[in-house]
């Protein structure tokens, strides 16, 4: 009873478009996985399967995106926004800052090396887009890296 009016695209030229969409994006990963130092050891074959697997995802100001304690199977490359890290002291349940990090930096590689634990919280502190990698993609594809593999946190750990 309401008159309705629609556009529409044939399927040749939507898949078209989705193919320019995927094309567009697969080289917008690219440029920005070639920008960040710790994966400038990685080949063109490697960045390109990254770019392939990764998830986009989108977090809003105080969001946590990874919770100390909890059981994580994803590592995030930030690609948007910045982030706080804290870690509770199981001695006193306060709550210490440990380091912020913005465009370009990673985390989440702990709970994928031996126990799947979170070693600390991660809080979204602005509208932050993450680059998301499965336990399975880290393992083939970043885990062998120096950087990644020996990243050590003691200047700013808390004593258990
Ligand atoms: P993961 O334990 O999987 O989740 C929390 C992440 O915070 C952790 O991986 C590291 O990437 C990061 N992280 C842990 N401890 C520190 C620290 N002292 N300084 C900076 N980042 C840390």
């Amino acid at each position: 009873l309401v008159e309705v009016k629609l556009w529409a695209i044939d399927r040749q030229c939507f898949q078209t478009i989705m193919m320019r969409t995927g094309l567009i994006k697969h080289a917008e990963y690219m440029d920005f996985l070639k920008s960040v130092p710790s994966f400038q050891g990685l080949s063109e074959e490697t960045l390109s399967k990254l770019a392939d697997v990764m998830e986009e995802t989108h977090y809003e100001d105080g969001e946590f995106i990874v919770r100390q304690g909890a059981t994580g199977d994803t590592f995030f490359i930030i690609s948007k926004g910045k982030v706080n890290v804290t870690q509770e002291d199981p001695a006193n349940q306060e709550t210490a800052h440990l380091r912020e990090l913005g465009r370009g930096d990673w985390f989440g590689e702990r709970a994928l090396q031996g126990e799947d634990v979170r070693t600390a919280n991660v809080v979204a502190s602005d509208t932050v887009t993450c680059l998301v990698i499965d336990r399975d993609s880290f393992k083939h594809l970043i885990s062998g890296l120096d950087d990644v593999s020996n990243k050590g946190y003691e200047d700013a750990e808390l004593k258990a």
